[in-house]
Parts: structure tokens; sequence; C-alpha cells
């Protein structure tokens, strides 16, 4: 498969790393970036092609799939010409910064047929994996509570680096899109449908940034159970990031990409309370917590599901339908955090997206999104 990078960053380099790493299944054959000498010098190393713009890439017909990451409030532009240009793509998390632009994506690709999908590459870690499979097959009982949490440290620098990072929700927002979106994919993906969301958000240790460096934030999912999710990156010097899910009959925390523990009761078995008998079960799943290597390791699991998609035409792990729920309960984080109010969330044209409160008369939510359009109604954007 024949891969162009749009966007040449800090990511596009461990896109071309991951890529690399692939051999024999994928090269890196085109790149693109607004900085020309950045697409030329990973190029060079990668034995690709620089192009100054997208769309020349895609009239010297060179790649197979275009891969995205650009700033995250870019990633519609470059995905949609890639997608109408029938080329499968892989975005850079989150899929968008709002969901007026992600409906336009996965307009573009009902259009173009092409396989799509978002980087969450923590789903593909063993311990993740083994987590999910835990709470598919009911061992942990009915999933009554979770936890996210992320604290981080990122100094002034981080923020002074580039614009987007610090420049509000429209380009990427702060800690719950940019860094905690790895841990709320996780547990939205854990643990069900969410339904209602609230959230507080602050910034606190750093200056003239127009994102929150800290939150503290619930999720309440359709099926009763619910989640906290707590992110900053003002926790000096910077801790864990945790994913906890607990049931009726098991419990599992996720620690540093790692199963830190995992309890399961068995089959049948009258429960006890707690004590000697909740010992750690994590070792005889995962020997060595299930070690997720290196972020090149951990990506390249994501890129051999969407190879192995496209080869066989099946849905990648992360369909444009998820990465946008995900990006639903973030965008609604936001809007609970500036009204003060709790917000729903629920399908609109078959896309999950945040609903405005639900209205006086009973007659339930009504959609409500950044720009005050339907993204489930985008047009595919393709010419015809
Ligand atoms: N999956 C992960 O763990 C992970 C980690 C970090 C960042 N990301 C995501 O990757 C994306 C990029 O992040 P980054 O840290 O590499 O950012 P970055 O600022 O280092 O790089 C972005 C690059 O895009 C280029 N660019 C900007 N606008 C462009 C456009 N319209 N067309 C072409 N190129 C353009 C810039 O010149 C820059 O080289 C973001 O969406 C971010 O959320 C993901």
């Amino acid at each position: 498969m024949r891969f162009g990078i749009v966007g040449c960053g800090g990511m596009g380099r461990v896109h071309a790393t991951t890529i690399a790493s692939l051999a024999g299944r994928a090269e890196v054959t085109a790149t693109v970036s607004s900085r020309f000498a950045s697409a030329r010098e990973l190029a060079r190393e990668y034995g690709a092609t620089a192009f100054p713009s997208l769309e020349a890439v895609l009239a010297a017909d060179v790649v197979d799939a275009v891969v995205v990451c650009t700033p995250s409030g870019r990633h519609a532009d470059a995905a949609v010409a890639a997608l109408c240009a029938g080329k499968h793509v892989m975005i850079e998390k989150p899929l968008e910064a709002s969901s007026v632009a992600a409906a336009r994506v996965r307009a573009a690709a009902r259009h173009s047929g092409a396989t799509a999908t978002v980087v969450s590459q923590h789903r593909f870690d063993p311990a993740s994996v083994a987590v999910k499979r835990a709470i598919d097959t009911g061992r942990l009982g009915r999933i009554t509570s979770g936890l996210a949490s992320v604290a981080l440290w990122r100094p002034q620098e981080y923020y002074d680096s580039a614009v987007w990072r610090r420049s509000g929700v429209a380009d990427g927002g702060g800690v719950l899109m940019n860094q905690a979106i790895h841990q709320i994919d996780l547990v939205v993906w854990l643990m069900g449908r969410p339904a209602t969301v609230s959230a507080d958000t602050a910034t606190l240790a750093h200056e003239a940034i127009d994102v929150e460096d800290a939150a503290a934030a619930t999720i309440r999912f359709d099926n009763g159970a619910l989640a906290t999710v707590h992110a900053t990156t003002a926790a000096y010097p910077g801790t864990s990031t945790r994913v906890h899910v607990h049931g009726t009959r098991g419990s599992a925390i996720i620690e540093r990409d790692r199963l830190a523990y995992l309890h399961a009761a068995p089959e049948a078995h009258a429960l006890p309370g707690e004590g000697p008998l909740a010992r750690n079960q994590a070792a005889e799943v995962l020997p060595d917590g299930g070690d997720p290597g290196s972020n090149i390791v951990a990506l390249a699991r994501q890129y051999v599901d969407f190879l192995d998609a496209i080869d066989t035409g099946r849905p990648p792990v992360v369909t444009l339908a998820e990465a946008g729920r995900t990006l639903a309960v973030v965008e609604a984080f936001y809007d609970s955090a500036r009204t003060g109010r709790p917000v729903h969330v629920g399908d609109s044209g078959g896309m999950m997206i945040r609903l405005a409160e639900q209205n006086p008369q009973g007659a339930g939510p009504s959609t409500a999104s950044a720009a005050g359009a339907e993204p489930g109604s985008a047009s595919s954007g393709c010419a015809q």
C-alpha cells in the first residue's frame, strides 16, 4: 500500500517510521506539508517524493492511501479530498475538531466507499484488548462504573510551539480533546453508548492559552453505568494515565497502557465479599501486563488492522462512526463546561452528536452543533 503523509510535523514523522516498519506491506511514497521544507526532509529520509499540495499528490496518482497528520482542526479538508479521489484514509485523532467538519468526512467516505479510520492506537494495546474481551464475554458482569484519568505535565513551551495547541476548541482544544481523548475513547469503547455528560474545565498552569489544562467530567451511559473523566496537563511532573472499568462480577485497571489489575469472579460462583479471593488475575491474562511497546509498535498494530480491513473489505476496528462518537462526547464536555449544565448526546443521521437541552415541552432533545448545521446531513463534498 503506497501512503502519502499530509502534515509532516511530530506525528507525520511517527507515521513515516511506522509505515517503514511495515516494509513489504506499506511504504511512504509522498509527503505534503504547509512548510515544504518539512515535507522535503521527511521525503528524503523515507525515499518518497515531496509535493507542494495534496491536490498535486492526487493528480500524480502515486498513493493508494493518505495519512492526515495536520493540526486537529485541519483534518477534514485533506481527508475529504483524499476520499473523493478514491484513496483510503487514516486520520490522526481526533477525527476533527467539530462534529460538523467530521460529518463532511463521513459523507465523503460514504460517497467514495474507500476505507477510513481514525488513530486510536491504545485500542490495540494488549491490555485494552484483554479488558474489551473480558467485558464482551460477560466476565465483569454488568458494567457499573469507570474512570479515565490523565495526569500529565506539559511545559509552557509545548503550548508556545504551535498556535493550534493553544488557540481554542476550533483548532483542536485543550487536554480533553488533545491528550485525554485516547482514554475517553477507551472508556466509551469499553462501557457502551454515552447518553449525558457534564464537565468543568479550567486553565491553571499555563499562560496565554485559550484552551483548558484541567478538566473534571462525568459520562452517564445508556445502560446506566457512570464514568468519571479527570484530565490535566498541569500535573507536574506528569504521573500516569489510567482507565478503570468496574462491574458486578469483576474489575479491570489499565495503568500507563498496561493491565495493572483484573479480577473476574469464577462463573456461577457466589460473590464473596472483598478480600483475598479478589486477587489480581492480571498476570494470568497477560504475563508482562501486556507491554504495548514503543509508539511505533503500538501504532503499527492499528496499521495492520487498517491494511487488513482494506484487503478484506471489513470495517476497521476504529470506524468513523465510533471516532465521531468520542468527538461528540468531548464537544459535549465543552458545551457543558461553558453552560454549566449537563449535555445530552445521541444519534442524528447515523452519527452521534451532542444534543441541545431537553426542551421544556417534553418533546425530547433537539439537535445542536458547533455551526448550527445538522452534522448527520452533510453532503459528500465530492464533485459529481
Ligand atoms: N495519536 C497520538 O498519540 C498523537 C500524538 C500527538 C499528536 N497527534 C495528532 O496528530 C496531529 C498532528 O499533531 P503534531 O503534534 O504532529 O502537530 P505538529 O504541529 O507537530 O505538525 C503539524 C504539521 O502539519 C503541517 N500543516 C498545518 N496545516 C497544514 C495543511 N493545511 N496542509 C498540510 N500541512 C499542514 C504543519 O506545517 C506541521 O508540520 C494532531 O491532530 C494531533 O492531535 C496524535
